[in-house]
């Protein structure tokens, strides 16, 4: 079967407005910051691809480990019918989901959202063509404005993966969970990744890699802003920084100034002067403790069912259902 056409719940215009609001807000802010979602066009969409095959980039190992041990077992318990992945990416992970739900014969429809156009078009037709008897539905979409708009019914799954809830701010977190448990009904399902608290010697090499991937990742940011608004950074002019914040247990990822940098932005009539040194946050990447999951899963209407760990508890996986 062929992957039907990708629903667009995030037109180009609704995008191009809300990069602008998101640029002008964070470029003006003290201290500055963009909001992760702009890393992801075709080039960074393959970016993050790569980071994932790097010897220092851990989490997409350890999570594959889990859901090769795992998955049967979720097939069983939740006997989904419907799989939503959000944040899906290329979907790699996904296939061990999707081979144990088919094996176990209740799957139907597989239903990735994602913000990035280009990861969604390869993946949709890449897993239609090698999962013909499923229906596939992909969805252009923002996992925080478009989750009411998910399909209805059905045993549904959703699949979150990746850590990529650890990209949004704590209170970001908290009203995502609250809005992705309205869009569910009691019964069904969330499969949640979570990168876990751990050593920083293992972190930070993971958002600093020795080939420098991620640094072109961080940087991508601003090729998309040079593109869509106009604007004229150099790249090179700034630095990628991996901080790790001990009380907050994040990474964060920022763009540090090599030396005083001024910026114009002419679609939005706007220009930033960045100092020597100063820092644009760029990402935030949250690591967790089980306990704080469970509670915040709660907190929201999930009830824990399993968590699971790699072997090495590096990364967590957690089944939680809808209350
Ligand atoms: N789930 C995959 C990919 C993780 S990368 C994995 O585990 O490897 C994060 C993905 O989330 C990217 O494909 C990016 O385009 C998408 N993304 C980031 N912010 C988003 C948002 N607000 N709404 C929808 N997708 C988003
Ligand atoms: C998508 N997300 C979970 C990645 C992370 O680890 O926070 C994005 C990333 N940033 C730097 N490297 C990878």
């Amino acid at each position: 079967m062929t992957a039907e056409p990708l629903e667009i719940h995030l037109e180009e215009r609704d995008l191009a407005r809300s990069l602008r609001d998101d640029v002008r807000t964070g470029l003006t802010a003290q201290p500055k910051w963009l909001p992760p979602k702009w890393f992801y066009d075709a080039r960074g969409s393959e970016l993050f691809e790569e980071i994932t095959r790097l010897p220092e980039y851990y989490p997409t190992r350890a999570e594959r480990a889990v859901l090769v041990e795992r998955a049967d077992l979720i097939a069983e318990l939740t006997g989904a019918k419907t799989l939503i992945e959000l944040g899906s990416g290329s979907s790699e992970k996904t296939r061990l989901l999707l081979d144990a739900l088919s094996r176990r014969g209740t799957l139907g429809t597989f239903v990735p959202l994602d913000v990035s156009v280009s990861a969604l078009r390869q993946s949709t037709a890449d897993i239609a063509a090698e999962y013909p008897q499923l229906r596939v539905r992909g969805i252009v979409g923002d996992f925080t404005r478009h989750l009411g708009r998910l399909p209805a019914g059905g045993r549904r799954l959703v699949a979150f993966l990746g850590g990529t809830i650890g990209n949004l701010l704590p209170d970001e977190r908290a009203a995502f969970l609250a809005a992705m448990r309205a869009a569910l009904e009691a019964g069904d399902w969330l499969l949640l990744g979570t990168d876990l608290v751990k050593d920083p010697a293992v972190v930070v090499p993971a958002y600093d890699d020795a080939a420098g991937v991620t640094a072109e990742f961080n940087r991508n940011v601003l090729r998309v802003v040079n593109r869509e608004l106009g604007a004229d950074f150099v790249p090179a002019d700034f630095a990628h920084v991996a901080h790790w914040d001990a009380g907050r247990e994040w990474i964060e990822m920022r763009l540090r100034a090599r030396r005083p940098v001024r910026v114009r932005v002419p679609e939005l009539d706007l220009t930033v002067d960045f100092a020597a040194g100063e820092d644009l946050r760029t990402e935030v990447s949250a690591k967790f403790r089980p306990a704080g999951i469970a509670t915040e899963l709660a907190a929201a209407g999930f009830a824990t069912e399993r968590f699971w760990t790699d072997p090495d508890g590096l990364f967590g996986v957690t089944l939680a259902r809808a209350e």
